[in-house]
């Protein structure tokens, strides 16, 4: 049975677009029952609109504390009929009482290779700090920020003086590829968190072999003979 998910956005929607994809092309087997914006106006509104996708905008500041909307959240998506949450570029920190209302079932897509820059502006930090390797994250989500256990992640190198935004944009189309994978294994319960670390059980689709992992990642590559 497909998966019911709610889906939680702030802005331009390209990882829910991801997923719209996904499931048109029939590898993502979920139903999106809601797409819910803190922003109102917000593209990835649009997108979820032009797919017959019911929407709500939750603006935070109509909320006294943070507990109170997580509270309305967990309305919203418990009465769009949401057993899953997916946080698809959701710029607001959820707390223990959503957690609490799906135990297990909330995903987040971050993009750095966690725990290097967690928090705002990832793409940024990376750039700046002038790491070698970038990439991006999905993983549970638990009380602490960009913190959850890791389900995946995928790495691109980080070019000299190429900016944050060019980097960012590399990642993201990433985050595009291994986010809806990441949602299909939750949707069919291979998932197995054992502490810090997620297993994932081996299921009936064969693995890409133009995407099998490489034996490592090296950026700058070696020279002949190192
Ligand atoms: C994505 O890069 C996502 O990883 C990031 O926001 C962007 C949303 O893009 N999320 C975070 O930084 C959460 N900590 P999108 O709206 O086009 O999917």
């Amino acid at each position: 049975m497909s998966l019911p998910v709610g889906v939680l956005i702030s802005g331009g929607g390209s990882n829910l677009q991801a997923l719209i994809d996904r499931k048109q092309t029939g590898v993502l087997d979920v139903t999106i029952q809601t797409v819910i914006s803190n922003n109102s106006g917000v593209k990835g509104l649009e997108r979820a609109v032009e797919h017959g996708i019911p929407t709500q905008v939750l603006p935070h500041q109509n909320y006294p504390d943070r507990q109170s909307y997580d509270r309305a959240l967990v309305r919203a998506l418990r009465d769009a009929g949401a057993q899953a949450v997916v946080l698809a570029g959701f710029m607001r920190l959820v707390g223990p009482e959503l957690l609490a209302a799906f135990p297990g079932r909330v995903l987040n897509i971050h993009p750095a290779l966690l725990p290097s820059f967690p928090g705002l502006h990832a793409q940024d930090q990376a750039a700046e700090y002038g790491v070698r390797l970038a990439g991006c994250t999905v993983h549970f989500v638990d009380e602490e920020v960009d913190h959850g256990p890791i389900i995946i992640q995928a790495a691109v190198p980080a070019l000299p003086n190429e900016g944050a935004e060019a980097l960012g944009s590399r990642i993201l189309a990433l985050e595009h590829r291994i986010f809806p994978q990441a949602v299909q294994w939750l949707a069919e319960g291979r998932l197995e968190v054992q502490g810090r670390h997620v297993v994932v059980r081996p299921g009936a689709r064969p693995v890409a072999t133009k995407d099998a992992l490489p034996p490592c990642l090296i950026f700058p590559s070696l020279e002949e003979g190192f």
